[in-house]
């Protein structure tokens, strides 16, 4: 029987916890290094360090298994002992939306000096998300120069993108929809290959190989598509506030019918949020710009998407005429459904404005509330429950589509608030039920 190779993930974010475990899952031996202790000492009790449905028990079993262990700071380690090394540290963004590349230039550094020590042939693979041309004109020479060997020859080099969405990235990692292998040279993607082969058997994927620059593209490229799909369907639902009677979700879901078009991504609401499109949007446009062409359709998914929170205030001004002294209540802090993660969550701008406006807010998330006490601290309130939440509110905004929100029935806000008045800012309520009851405002729905 052919040997599985053993391999190791740099950085154990979303990303790679997720590759680390699926892989430890169907047997392969899989070193995880990471610079936070903490985090390392979590996984190895079989603890994840994030929320994510179906990786608990998989993490539990890898490690009780021996299949998975976890390192601090051992990179040196983790490229001698295995032959395939995945690198899937974070790329935040710079002030100006390029990609700050400070860890992954330490993570080659680091590969590149235990790369020196090792005889046989290894292959680094690049599963962090980076603009096109970093593999090839960042990643390469670092490797280069540390282990003075070269590229294609003594060792391989791969990009190979992920597609994960939070909330299904575990069961993502074991059913992709494609796999995408951009390497410098075969071998490296040949072995890679061989890997997927392997790991999804028999149900494999459609395998694209292509260039390092190429996958890179892939990755944002695919992003900004969803992101642009997100924008343009709520460019329908702000002109179908126009337009009487008009309705974006019967729009959407006629226009989702053409297959050229597809159902998915056009749902309108109040934009698009989490650690991945507005960063990756914002990346695109500034690599765009350094290579001297201006992307005027991303700038303009950006703009829109900018805007389009907004409209919440907009609409609690319609209603409420001021909102100086006035107590909003908020449904929903999460960027979406099935995560504590707030990062670029549309309330942020939401509440921001509603507190400059002298209003007072009070929120309710199922899972986010600890997350949110540490962006606003006490500048708001923060209730236990939806009831609490809705108490002598003047008006309710629906940020978040949180499967316990969209059971809520008209009597449950009547009954509630000082003035009934809700705004569903993603579309998860009836209109026609909603709007006899009570004062009520949609966001893509012309009055
Ligand atoms: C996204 C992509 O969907 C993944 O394929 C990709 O791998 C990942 O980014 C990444 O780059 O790592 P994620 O950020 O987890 O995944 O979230 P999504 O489920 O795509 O939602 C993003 C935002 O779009 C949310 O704020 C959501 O509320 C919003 N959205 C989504 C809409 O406003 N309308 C829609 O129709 C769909």
């Amino acid at each position: 029987m052919k040997k599985q190779p053993r391999i190791s993930v740099i950085g154990v974010g979303y990303v790679g916890l997720c590759t680390a475990v699926g892989l430890a899952s169907k047997g392969y031996q899989v070193l995880a290094s990471d610079i936070d202790a903490e985090k390392i000492a979590k996984i190895n009790k079989g603890i994840p360090t994030f929320h994510e449905p179906g990786l608990q028990e998989k993490l539990t079993e890898s490690i009780t298994k021996g299949n998975l262990k976890g390192l601090v700071n051992a990179i040196d380690r983790a490229i001698l002992e295995t032959e395939l090394t995945y690198v899937a540290v974070g790329t935040p963004s710079k002030p100006d939306g390029s990609i700050d590349l400070q860890y992954i230039e330490s993570a080659a550094v680091s590969i590149g000096k235990a790369l020196k020590l090792k005889d046989a042939y290894h292959v680094t693979i690049i599963k962090s998300t980076v603009v096109p041309g970093t593999t090839q004109n960042s990643v390469k020479p670092i490797l280069e120069r540390e282990s003075k060997k070269k590229c294609g020859k003594d060792f391989g080099l791969c990009m190979n993108p992920e597609f994960l969405r939070q909330g299904s990235a575990f069961q993502d990692t074991l059913n992709a929809d494609r796999v995408v292998i951009g390497s410098y040279d075969k071998q490296s993607g040949d072995k890679l290959e061989d890997l997927y082969k392997e790991f999804y058997s028999p149900k494999v994927p459609p395998i694209i190989r292509t260039t390092l620059s190429t996958a890179e593209l892939i990755k944002y490229a695919s992003n900004a598509m969803l992101a642009t799909k997100i924008s343009f369907i709520n460019t329908i639902a702000n002109i179908c506030e126009k337009i009487p009677r008009a309705d974006v979700k019967v729009v959407a879901t006629a226009m989702g019918l053409d297959k050229r078009i597809g159902p998915l991504f056009l749902d309108a609401g109040l934009g698009y949020g989490g650690s991945c499109f507005p960063k990756d949007v914002k990346a695109l446009i500034a690599c765009s710009e350094q290579f001297g062409y201006i992307p005027e359709l991303l700038n303009s998914t950006e703009n829109v998407n900018k805007k389009q929170p907004l409209k919440a205030i907009d609409f609690c001004k319609k209603h409420l005429k001021v909102l100086e002294g006035k107590k909003i209540a908020i449904l929903g802090l999460a960027f979406k459904p099935d995560t504590d993660d707030m990062r670029e969550a549309r309330v942020i701008p939401i509440i921001n404005n509603l507190l400059s406006e002298g209003a007072q807010v009070i929120a309710y998330d199922p899972v986010a509330t600890s997350m949110a006490k540490t962006i606003f601290k006490d500048s708001i309130c923060y209730a236990n429950s939806v009831t609490d939440c809705l108490k002598k509110a003047d008006c309710c905004i629906l940020v978040t589509e949180w499967p316990e929100f969209k059971k809520l029935t008209p009597d449950d806000f009547i009954k509630n608030m000082k003035q009934p008045i809700l705004i569903d800012g993603r579309r998860i309520y009836e209109p026609k039920e909603f709007s006899k009851k009570l004062k009520f405002t949609a966001i893509g729905l012309g009055q």
